[in-house]
């Protein structure tokens, strides 16, 4: 066995090069049984190169073992070149690396989070699951209404895994002619599967759309079959994330092919808060005010909190001796799709109405003293005017 440690000292050193627990572990048995058996010098050198592999290990970036994806294909990089569409030379995809792809998760309830941190820990434990033959998902379907984060929480988990994320939306890929369509899905499969990568398929939905036309029937059943054969070959080489806003109109097939599938929901009054103090950054608003923001915009997605809050920044900063009341009155004037109708009416008719619609509201039980300030009166003020209307509606 000595005589051919030098080989298999390099085969370790090589080995740990991309260190992943199985492999750290058989070379730690391999190190103890020389140890055992009297060959400290050789035991040592197998502890020295496991000591700098486990400092590889902790520097890396990625949270997830080099394993799985990791070790299939061949490296991305800025140079290498994206398949374009034949027809219009578009590339059928974009490129994020590791440092362009979002660091911080989405804000979403718990359940989710908890929910989506328990996929991305699976992964991380890729390898322990690989020695009892157990296979981890490796492939996400992330479903739910425009606006609620779910590219970014594609992107993110992306980032979680270390690995470029080739984004392809699948409305790109379409193309008039459905030959080409095939062909472009064909291409983009076999670039991500060439790559170490995580494929991100947005508006996974866009596929669908294709069935309504009577004419192609045919050729839409073929597009359709490409793709499940793609997602087929995908499932051994890499992860591949679907996001879309319209579930229904995807193919049972279609959901069949991923292993996990998330929805994505509006935020709870409780999230939508965290969300505006998060997109308000550097203003700083009173918890109250928060709260009143987000009843203004209940019901309604993260895309809006941000553009509210984008909208608020420039308020304030342009004019600051903006009132909140004020400012969101004009929001609501404005952005009709963002506030809820019932809600928009009221809140534009009088202070009065305004008023009593916020104290009657179960959900976030304001009380007088917190809504008193945001109108620029004292809690004695308002609490006379609100007497004095009750006297008016007993007349
Ligand atoms: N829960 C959230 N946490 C943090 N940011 C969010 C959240 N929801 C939405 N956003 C922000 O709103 C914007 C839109 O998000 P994103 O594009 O991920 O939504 P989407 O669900 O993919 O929307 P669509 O269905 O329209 O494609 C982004 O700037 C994103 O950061
Ligand atoms: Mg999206």
């Amino acid at each position: 066995m000595l005589k051919y440690f030098s080989i298999i000292q390099a085969l370790c050193r090589s080995a740990l090069v991309n260190p992943n627990e199985a492999v750290v572990h058989q070379v730690n048995r391999l190190k103890e049984s020389l140890e055992k058996d009297g060959y400290d010098k050789e035991a040592k050198s197998l502890e020295g190169l496991l000591s700098s592999a486990k400092a590889g290990i902790d520097m890396s970036p990625s949270k997830i073992q080099k394993s799985f994806v990791v070790s299939k294909g061949e490296e991305l990089t800025i140079r290498t070149p994206v398949p374009v569409d034949k027809e219009t030379s578009t590339p059928l995809a974009e490129i994020f690396f590791p440092a362009d792809l979002p660091s911080e998760m989405p804000v979403f309830d718990d359940n989710i989070r908890l929910a989506i941190q328990s996929i991305v820990s699976e992964w991380m434990k890729f390898d322990l699951l690989l020695e009892i033959n157990a296979t981890p998902a490796s492939s996400c379907l992330i479903y739910g209404v425009p606006g609620t984060g779910k590219t970014h929480l594609a992107k993110w988990i992306g980032k979680q895994i270390g690995l470029p994320v080739v984004l392809a939306r699948l409305e790109g890929l379409m193309s008039s002619f459905l030959g080409t369509t095939s062909r472009n899905i064909g291409n983009l499969f076999a670039f991500a599967n060439r790559y170490q990568c995580v494929l991100l398929l947005d508006e996974f939905d866009a596929i669908a759309k294709l069935r309504n036309d009577p004419q192609e029937v045919g050729e839409v059943k073929r597009v359709v079959n490409t793709l499940l054969q793609s997602l087929d070959s995908r499932h051994e080489r890499g992860f591949t994330i679907g996001v879309t806003n319209h579930e229904s109109l995807l193919d049972p097939a279609i959901w069949r092919r991923f292993d996990i599938q998330v929805e994505i929901l509006k935020p709870s009054p409780e999230t939508m808060m965290h969300l505006l103090k998060i997109f308000l950054a550097p203003l700083e608003f009173s918890e109250i005010e928060i709260k009143f923001l987000a009843w203004c915009i209940e019901d309604s997605s993260g895309a809006d909190a941000e553009m509210l809050s984008k909208w608020l920044k420039r308020a304030f900063v342009l004019e600051k001796e903006s009132s909140l009341v004020a400012v969101m009155k004009q929001f609501a004037l404005l952005n009709s799709g963002r506030v809820n109708a019932g809600k928009r009416n009221i809140m534009l008719r009088s202070d009065e109405d305004f008023i009593a619609m916020l104290l009657n509201d179960k959900t976030y039980s304001f009380k007088q003293k917190d809504i008193a300030p945001l109108f620029g009166m004292t809690q004695s003020s308002l609490s006379k005017q609100l007497a004095k209307f009750k006297e008016t509606d007993k007349i």
